[in-house]
């Protein structure tokens, strides 16, 4: 399913179940020593997802660490993202040549809880939500804004460095074409964690150019909801 809504330059892996041969480097097994199981199996299967794709993006496999803000760290020059839920596991990596912000979330596909929905969109996300309810029952789309927002966050956050709040994001999905636009309202970071590639030209200013907006596509297949963000690297 992630393959659908990414860029064929960004490997990826899936599970819907926890495989037994699935392990941790000992690094990581320390991270979960004293987690309940539902977490050390998601942490433990979407780690061996990781390690897949790092193997069919043709780089060395090693430990998957929480950085700052709990962004995954990747090695070497490459950009990745994790998601889990109930029955889904998925990685997603990239060279850091191709795609600048990699950012992927799985959910059920099943309404939010009451009050949520409320809690997370802005004014013009709700109307969205709303028509969208009325032409395409089918989909949750509350629990896609949410989705949505998510993969912002992961594809924005291990960039910039910044967090970003719920309404500092506006999504507009299409619905027919399978995408969205998340237009960024926050104010740019002052300066970016990430250096830019290297093989990137001196931006004029000095200071590295952010995208105001990010594109992404997602899908409703298997009783899920996936999101994904693969902003390409500029040439
Ligand atoms: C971090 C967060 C995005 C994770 O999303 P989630 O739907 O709860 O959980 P998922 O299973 O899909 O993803 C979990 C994975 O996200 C990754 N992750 C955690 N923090 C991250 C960050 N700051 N940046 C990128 N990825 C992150 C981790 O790899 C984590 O898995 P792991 O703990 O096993 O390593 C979410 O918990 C959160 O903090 N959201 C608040 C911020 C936000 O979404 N703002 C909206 C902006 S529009």
């Amino acid at each position: 399913m992630l393959q659908r809504i990414l860029p064929h330059c960004v490997a990826v892996a899936e599970a819907r179940d926890d495989p037994p041969e699935a392990r941790l480097y000992p690094e990581e097994a320390a991270l979960v020593s004293r987690a309940e199981d539902g977490r050390r199996r998601e942490f433990t299967t979407v780690r061996h997802c990781a390690r897949q794709a790092m193997a069919r993006l043709g780089v060395p496999t090693g430990p998957v660490l929480p950085g700052r803000h709990g962004a995954p760290r990747w090695p070497g020059r490459t950009v990745g993202s994790l998601t889990h839920c109930d029955g889904y596991r998925g990685a997603a990596l990239a060279r850091d040549t191709d795609v600048l912000m990699l950012g992927i979330d799985a959910e059920r596909h099943a309404p939010l809880p009451p009050g949520i929905l409320e809690a997370i969109a802005l004014p013009q996300e709700l109307r969205r939500v709303s028509d969208h309810r009325a032409r395409h029952g089918a989909v949750h789309w509350d629990r896609l804004l949410f989705s949505a927002k998510e993969a912002v966050y992961k594809a924005w956050n291990p960039h910039t460095g910044q967090r970003l709040e719920f309404e500092e994001a506006d999504i507009a999905f299409d619905p027919d074409a399978g995408t969205f636009t998340a237009r960024l309202l926050a104010p740019p970071p002052a300066q970016l964690l990430a250096p830019p590639p290297a093989q990137l030209p001196a931006p004029p200013t000095g200071a590295p150019a952010l995208p105001d907006r990010l594109d992404g596509r997602w899908t409703v297949d298997e009783g899920l909801i996936l999101t994904a963000i693969a902003v390409p690297t500029p040439r």
